[in-house]
């Protein structure tokens, strides 16, 4: 029983006293906490940018199946299309202000030279939104068969971008 005192006394004057070992802990949960919700908001900005993209591919499946290979002349049908794909590409730029290492999310696809060579991405950010207004701008006049060109050009920017800017997997 003297000796448990003994102890418990040892452990009170040593030079981490319980109230510093408490601020210590609070400071670290708090520290591994705002990572954590750092974290977090990057893998929401990151899952909206997906879900952007993956909408984008159907739509955009969707307009070129219409106007390019069935020939429709159904330009108001390919104008929905065509105004929901410049709707969605609007948002892309601003889902990646943010620079997301795949250390930190690992389900992005999104490779660090965005951010190393920034002008080269935004160049052909803006070449896409460009091509998407200018497809849009075509059917609304309903000339079909320059919207026809414009869209499989458009197609080749999908790639251009990719090749460099996305991990293969
Ligand atoms: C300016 C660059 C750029 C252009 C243009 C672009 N993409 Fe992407 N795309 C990306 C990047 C970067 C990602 C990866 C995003 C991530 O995972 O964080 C991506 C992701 C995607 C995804 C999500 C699926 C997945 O698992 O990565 C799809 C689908 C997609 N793109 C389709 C398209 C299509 C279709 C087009 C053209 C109509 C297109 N993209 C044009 C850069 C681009």
């Amino acid at each position: 029983m003297m000796a448990r005192q003994g102890q418990e006394t040892a452990i009170g004057n040593s030079a981490w006293p319980s109230w510093m070992l408490l601020l210590a802990a609070v400071l670290f949960w708090g520290f591994t906490q705002a990572r954590a919700d750092e974290r977090a908001v990057l893998a929401a900005e990151v899952q909206q940018r997906i879900d952007a993209f993956d909408e984008i591919d159907q739509l955009f499946r969707a307009l070129r199946f219409k106007v390019v290979n069935q020939r429709s002349q159904d330009h108001q049908g390919a104008l929905v299309y065509a105004d929901q794909l410049v709707q969605l590409a609007y948002q892309l730029p601003g889902l990646f202000e943010a620079e997301t290492p795949r250390q930190v999310i690992p389900f992005s696809r999104a490779r660090p030279e965005i951010w190393s060579r920034k002008a080269r991405y935004d160049f052909l950010m803006d070449e896409f939104l460009d091509n998407l207004e200018e497809i849009q701008a075509l059917l609304r006049q309903a000339r079909l068969t320059d919207a026809g060109h414009r869209i499989d050009r458009t197609a080749q920017s999908c790639r251009r971008c990719h090749d460099p800017f996305r991990y293969r997997r």
